[in-house]
């Protein structure tokens, strides 16, 4: 079996396949237009934040299988794979540590003003009066908008923090709720109103589309710190944009409506000059113990795929 990796796999996965027998056309550098000019005879391709179109589907004739090295299944246009009768799998759970690390590592920042205070430093400037205005996490109330695996463990994280935690999704029962020792809110707005730390982890679908909408947004309190580790399509951005741009809260970013495909150097976004905002590039994912986690379960599926054909 001809596996296409059109992203950047660790070695020990790559050992792994080729154990199992398969051949392994690496191009972690590949892009969609390199997938849409046909992957020759492979059967399975897999991707990390390559985009795969229409035009990458139908000019893969001997396609049956396509692996999201990831959670998120947003980059792969699945209405063209479902026609086309091909199998979509994805690697959910892998990542969920790495990303709710990069979540408390955005609300730290926030806190302390953490990169303000790197850049002051290096730059020959000690300001220690202007960076003792923390108001610290213990005791702060953190929302949670999504229970699922990355909410859980960000969860988990709060709580050792000292941190009470509200929170919402479709599937949280009150049952649930205690065991995660978190107080259920009726709806995603009761939850932003009542919190001082809004932090998002819902996949993005038709059904969460702009869920974080302007009406949830205005009802944050003054000074709340708004967190986005999730995708960005689940927020109203122009929304967003109002409140932040207004000064009246803080926001750490991980993922915006356009941010440009993994593999490709230039981005400039209205979020960049707001000094409100700290950006990071989509990079909760990546973390070596993540990637590697991520890589074996593609793996796995690869193994699954060829004894069962599922
Ligand atoms: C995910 O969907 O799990 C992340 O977006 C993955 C990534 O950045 O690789």
């Amino acid at each position: 079996m001809i596996v296409y990796l059109a992203d950047k796999l660790p070695e020990a996965a790559l050992k792994e396949l080729g154990s199992l027998g398969c051949e392994v056309e690496n191009h972690p550098d590949a892009t969609s237009s390199d997938i849409a000019n046909g992957i020759g005879k492979a059967m399975v391709l897999v991707v990390r934040s390559t985009v795969v179109t229409k035009e990458c589907i139908n000019n893969s004739p001997n396609l049956t299988l396509i692996i999201r090295a990831g959670a998120g299944v947003n980059n792969i246009d699945l209405d063209a794979a479902s026609k086309s009768g091909i199998f979509v799998a994805n690697c959910p759970g892998q990542n969920s540590i790495a990303v709710a690390e990069l979540t408390m590592g955005l609300i730290l920042s926030l806190d302390r003003f953490l990169p303000d205070n790197v850049i002051d430093f290096r730059s020959g400037n000690w300001k220690k009066a202007v960076y003792s205005k923390a108001d610290g996490l213990y005791g702060k109330t953190l929302g949670i908008i999504g229970t699922g695996q990355i909410g859980t463990e960000v969860i988990r994280r709060a709580r050792a923090f000292g941190m009470p935690v509200v929170a919402w999704s479709r599937s949280l029962t009150p049952e649930k709720a205690e065991q995660l020792d978190v107080t259920c809110a009726a709806s995603v707005k009761e939850v932003a109103s009542q919190c001082d730390i809004l932090s998002i982890h819902l996949a993005m679908s038709p059904e969460t589309k702009s869920l974080i909408s302007s009406d949830v947004l205005s009802g944050l309190k003054d000074g709340a710190f708004f967190i986005n580790t999730a995708r960005a399509e689940v927020v109203d951005e122009e929304a967003l944009y109002r409140e932040l741009n207004s000064g009246r809260i803080r926001a750490g970013l991980d993922v915006f409506s356009d941010e440009p495909e993994f593999k490709k150097g230039e981005f400039t976004s209205r979020f960049q000059k707001l000094d409100n905002v700290y950006i990071t590039h989509h990079i909760g994912a990546s973390t070596k113990q993540a990637q590697m986690a991520v890589a074996m379960d593609a793996v796995d599926i690869v193994r699954g795929y060829l004894q069962e054909g599922t």
